[in-house]
């Protein structure tokens, strides 16, 4: 029998991986026999005050912690009393140093706000910022997000407790993530609209800050950008670019889209067979922890 039957999911994402995976978790939920009721976090939206008897947050991992509209829904969620939650962040490289601490805050607001969360997870998809995740890897993080998803679900029904070991010397990685915000915000206002926008309006309307308007029908960028990337890797000319820190831009681009129709069907590679640099090993350990592959994984450190 199913501990929860009524189940919000509430996710934040930028650029699609964190909402992939909530869709993932609603689908599965849902054909387990649950009522989910699926919530995106965004500027200016407050919480749907809906009933239910588990609260599952996602949101990615943006410099060590989590997005700061991730804090300011947590703040604004009414007091409930002794609700069950689970916390789900979605990163691009793994559990590992220095990503530990990640969900240590949103644990605590939650608490506050009265929830019992009784459960958190990291979940990896391709990375979308600073180092590109080798194709072969991005490949396989997509094809094991439905393993990954079905996992926790079937621990949350089964009434499985994990709390995680956070690292000393994360939690001073994540609060200095904390100045990730206003570096953000600052960051925004540098965008460049380069000569060949189209003036199409994507970015205006696809902004999860809001923080983009069209005026005098160019995009025009306002102090709340929350570092997500969407508006850079998704405008159709390809035609913003950062005025700063551009190196944090993968320079290819960076679609799941894209990634998901270039991925060859059922890949058979054996974990413990996989080559990766350094960078990689949280990626490889959560492959193999999906992978049912009971060989060996330690044995290639190899870089790419
Ligand atoms: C500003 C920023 C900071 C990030 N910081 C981290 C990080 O500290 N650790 C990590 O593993 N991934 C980091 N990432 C990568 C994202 O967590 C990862 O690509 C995630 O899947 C993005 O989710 P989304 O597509 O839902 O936005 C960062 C991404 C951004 C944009």
């Amino acid at each position: 029998m199913n501990t929860y039957s009524n189940i919000k999911i509430a996710y934040y994402s930028g650029t699609g991986g964190t909402e992939l995976a909530a869709k993932s978790f609603q689908n599965c939920l849902e054909t387990e026999g649950c009522v989910c009721t699926i919530e995106k976090i965004a500027s200016g939206i407050n919480p749907n005050q809906s009933d239910h008897d588990l609260l599952l947050l996602l949101f990615p991992v943006h410099a060590f912690n989590a997005p700061e509209p991730v804090y300011r829904w947590i703040d604004s969620l009414e007091i409930e009393n002794h609700i069950s939650a689970a916390v789900i962040s979605v990163s691009g490289a793994g559990e590992v140093c220095p990503n530990t601490a990640c969900r240590v805050s949103s644990i605590k607001r939650l608490t506050k706000k009265g929830y019992d969360v009784i459960y958190e997870k990291m979940i990896i998809m391709p990375s979308n910022f600073f180092v590109k995740t080798p194709s072969l890897l991005s490949y396989m993080l997509m094809q094991v997000l439905p393993k990954a998803v079905k996992q926790i679900s079937s621990d949350l029904q089964a009434g499985v407790c994990i709390t995680g070991k956070p690292l000393w010397v994360d939690r001073i990685f994540s609060l200095m993530g904390k100045l990730e915000t206003s570096g953000g915000h600052h960051w925004g206002k540098r965008i460049k609209v380069l000569d060949h926008c189209t003036k199409c309006g994507w970015c205006a309307k696809h902004c999860p800050a809001g923080n983009i308007t069209m005026k005098d029908e160019k995009p025009a960028f306002a102090d709340r950008c929350h570092f997500c990337l969407k508006c850079i890797y998704g405008c159709p000319s390809k035609a913003l670019q950062p005025g700063s820190c551009k190196f944090v831009i993968i320079q290819e681009g960076y679609s799941l889209r894209e990634i998901a129709e270039q991925r060859p069907q059922n890949l058979l590679i054996p974990v413990k067979d996989l080559k990766v640099g350094f960078y990689w090993q949280g990626v490889k350990e959560y492959l193999f922890s999906l992978s049912g592959d009971q060989s060996s994984h330690s044995d290639s450190n190899k870089h790419d």
